[in-house]
């Protein structure tokens, strides 16, 4: 285990929530890489997405670890339900480390938006975690951690982001989930990751010129690489990260110092 820098994380179990490309994906393979097992959920199984996990599959069994990938659309509750029941028969029955970073956005005003538009924003970005949090719950062993991805659209009002208020939604869901589910010895906490250098952001660039501007900040280089984001994962399911409980740490290299 070369890399292992949490001995405590070897042998555990988890799970990551669009695990496929982007920050997942290096979250995944950053877990792999301190031992852990982990189930990969991602939509489609096919392009990118399906070949990335079966290439993180393959990854952790050249280190004698196990992957699986989990196909569900988590905006649909029936899916979780599914997602979970077989992570429980056929990867395994226990859980310790829960990570909710999928999520997905699109490019428009709140006053252009649908009803339905909002609805599938609250439902992808907020009600799925809430619905995999359930779901896991009696997976969950002493000491387990959940932990949640949130931007920097919490911090800075970015016109035409509407995912900055489900994010807000989000960060604050992880105070009163960790305020709830202390008793159960597990911890919530959240990352405010700055702008990662992903396929979302590729795109967010393209439909947002402010945002490439926003890349350079003088000398600073404010664009994360997801494997910055997968580190800091890594220190909140480990047992340095204890004392940090129903909090979101800032990961953003300065972009929201002014
Ligand atoms: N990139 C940034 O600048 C940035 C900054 C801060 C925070 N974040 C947050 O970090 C998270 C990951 O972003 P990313 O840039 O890494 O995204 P990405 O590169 O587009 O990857 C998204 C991943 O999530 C999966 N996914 C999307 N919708 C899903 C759904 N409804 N159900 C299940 N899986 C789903 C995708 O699987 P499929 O391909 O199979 O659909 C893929 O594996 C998001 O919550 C995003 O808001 C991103």
């Amino acid at each position: 285990m070369e890399n292992a820098k949490y001995p405590e994380l070897k042998g555990k179990t988890a799970l990551v929530t669009g695990g496929s490309r982007g920050i997942g994906m290096s979250i995944v393979r950053g877990l792999i890489d301190q031992g852990c097992n982990v189930g990969i959920n991602h939509r489609k199984n096919v392009g990118k997405s399906g070949a990335q996990a079966k290439e993180l599959i393959e990854y952790a069994e050249s280190k004698g670890q196990k992957a699986w990938s989990l196909i569900a659309d988590i905006q649909s509750e029936k899916e979780i339900g599914r997602m979970f029941k077989k992570f429980t028969e056929e990867c395994s029955p226990t859980l310790d480390y829960l990570i909710l970073n999928a999520g997905s956005t699109i490019f428009k005003n709140f006053m252009e938006i649908s009803g339905r538009e909002l609805r599938s924003l609250a439902e992808i970005n907020i009600f799925s975690n809430v619905h995999c949090v359930q779901s896991a719950l009696p997976l969950f062993q002493p000491g387990a951690s959940v932990v949640c991805i949130s931007s920097t659209g919490t911090r800075k009002v970015l016109p035409g982001y509407p995912l900055g208020i489900m994010k807000s939604a989000l960060e604050e869901l992880v105070r009163y989930l960790d305020f709830e589910l202390h008793e159960k010895n597990l911890r919530v906490n959240g990352i405010c990751a700055g702008l990662t250098n992903t396929d979302t952001f590729q795109v967010l660039r393209d439909s947002m010129p402010e945002i490439a501007a926003a890349v350079t900040m003088g000398n600073r280089n404010v664009l994360l690489e997801p494997e910055e984001v997968a580190d800091i994962v890594n220190f909140l399911c480990s047992q340095s990260s204890r004392a940090i409980q129903g909090n979101v740490l800032l990961a953003d290299r300065g972009l929201t110092l002014n």
